[in-house]
């Protein structure tokens, strides 16, 4: 099945003719709305590409360089001391700024609680939450679908995980948001001064829920931390950003994919039909799914000697910027990248939504079983998807995301 009469990427308003010495304009509106334009030139003209605009940055966009070097053992997780000390800078202790054994260390302390088989009981309140909102719809069947059928029950499955209560994720989602802006590559002043109020919630909420274990402890992810801690076999700060890192980031990106799925069921119904009818089908349509709605846009690493990518050195202590993004929609390998095609020679499998190498996204596995939830619970119950309005999208330049997505829903 291949869908390309309907657009199916982020937003359709690209601008195709732009072209100057700044090949990424990060904070243009338009660029950040869409930005596919913009990397199909950067793919042919500059694949790897020294960024006037980030200081010592350089970014990989093309496909075949993205998973060659992504992963590459010379490059570094740790962040230099020239990188500006922003409000991510608060991770010290946690795995996203480490390297080799300290790493693997540290991985090992959250892989066990998101085995497939728990991912898939974590999920029943996924699918609960999805029943509960649509039991819940008016007579006209309106939902506003990214909060109740993607942001909401994919939090449930992950406070499940964690052992923490469930409220108040509206107001951690959208500073959560906020927070991802700050990661990007041309951060402005009031971005970065919301980023770092987001902190300052999240920080709070997160040390409000480590009190709360500690006196009333719950099975899950957060009590047995706790213990370990007590045990010396953790530290405090490791305690505080992993429960930070899992309980504040991870959602929102899952949201982000489930919104983009029923999204596409609205606009092309004979692939929410495929979803009902094929259950053959349901690994080809994620992996499709993933491929284009990719809520990271990219990742970066820091050289810590020179790396040589596509013909150009790239010196030590340099930052590299790996375009997720541009990458899914290589026409090297997705031939008509834009288009949803369950067709491809190659599977999108090999998307790179979940990143790759060592810091591959540990939440992959939560993040697919609460798809599989919500679509299947939908598909039962739902007849036909109806867009009945513009869905809100708030994309920075390192985060795709949704804010709204109006539905109607027709049930049996
Ligand atoms: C559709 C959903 C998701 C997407 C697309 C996504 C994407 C990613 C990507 C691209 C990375 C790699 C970053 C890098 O290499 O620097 C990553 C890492 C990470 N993700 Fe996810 N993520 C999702 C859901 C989740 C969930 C649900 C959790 C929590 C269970 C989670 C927790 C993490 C953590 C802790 C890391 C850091 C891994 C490390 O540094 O070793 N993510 N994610």
């Amino acid at each position: 099945m291949t869908v390309c009469e309907v657009d199916v990427s982020i937003n359709s308003q690209g601008n195709t003719s732009q072209q100057s010495s700044i090949l990424l304009p990060w904070a243009d509106e338009d660029f950040r709305a869409n930005p596919h334009p913009w990397y199909d030139v950067l793919r042919r003209d500059s694949p790897v590409y020294l960024d006037p605009l980030q200081e010592n940055s350089y970014v990989i966009s093309r496909y075949a360089d993205v998973i060659k070097y992504g992963k590459h053992h010379s490059l570094s997780s740790v962040v230099p001391d020239w990188v500006p000390k922003g409000p991510w800078s608060l991770f010290k202790a946690s795995m996203i700024v480490k390297d080799g054994e300290e790493h693997v260390a540290l991985r090992r302390r959250s892989n066990k609680w998101f085995t497939p088989k728990l991912a898939n009981q974590y999920a029943q309140h996924t699918a609960a939450a999805v029943n509960y909102a649509l039991n819940d719809m008016g007579p006209d069947g309106v939902i506003e679908a990214y909060r109740n059928l993607a942001l909401l029950p994919a939090h449930y499955a992950m406070c499940a995980a964690l052992g923490l209560p469930n409220d108040g994720y509206d107001s951690a989602s959208a500073w959560m948001h906020d927070a991802m802006v700050g990661l990007g590559a041309a951060v402005t002043d009031a971005e970065e001064e919301r980023c770092k109020t987001a902190f300052l919630y999240l920080t709070d909420r997160v040390k409000r829920h480590l009190q709360l274990r500690r006196d009333y402890p719950e099975p899950g992810m957060v009590s047995s931390w706790i213990d370990d801690v007590i045990h010396g076999e953790m530290t405090e700060q490791e305690l505080f950003e992993g429960v930070l890192l899992f309980w504040a980031t991870g959602t929102p990106n899952a949201a982000y994919l489930i919104s983009g799925g029923l999204e596409t069921f609205a606009r092309n119904p004979e692939v929410f039909e495929l979803w009902k009818s094929d259950k053959n089908a349901h690994q080809s349509i994620l992996n499709e799914l993933a491929r284009l709605y990719n809520p990271e846009i990219s990742f970066t690493r820091f050289t810590k000697e020179p790396l040589e990518i596509s013909g150009v050195e790239i010196p030590a202590n340099k930052m590299i910027r790996f375009m997720i993004a541009s990458a899914n929609r290589d026409p090297d390998v997705f031939p008509n990248p834009d288009c949803f095609d369950l067709t491809r020679e190659v599977d999108s499998a090999g998307n790179l939504t979940f990143g790759i190498g060592a810091h591959q996204c540990p939440g992959m596995i939560i993040s697919k079983a609460e798809v599989y939830a919500v679509f299947n619970t939908i598909a039962e119950r739902v007849r036909k998807i109806e867009l009945i309005g513009s869905p809100v999208y708030a994309n920075s330049d390192r985060a795709a995301s949704y804010v709204r997505l109006p539905l109607k829903m027709t049930l049996y």
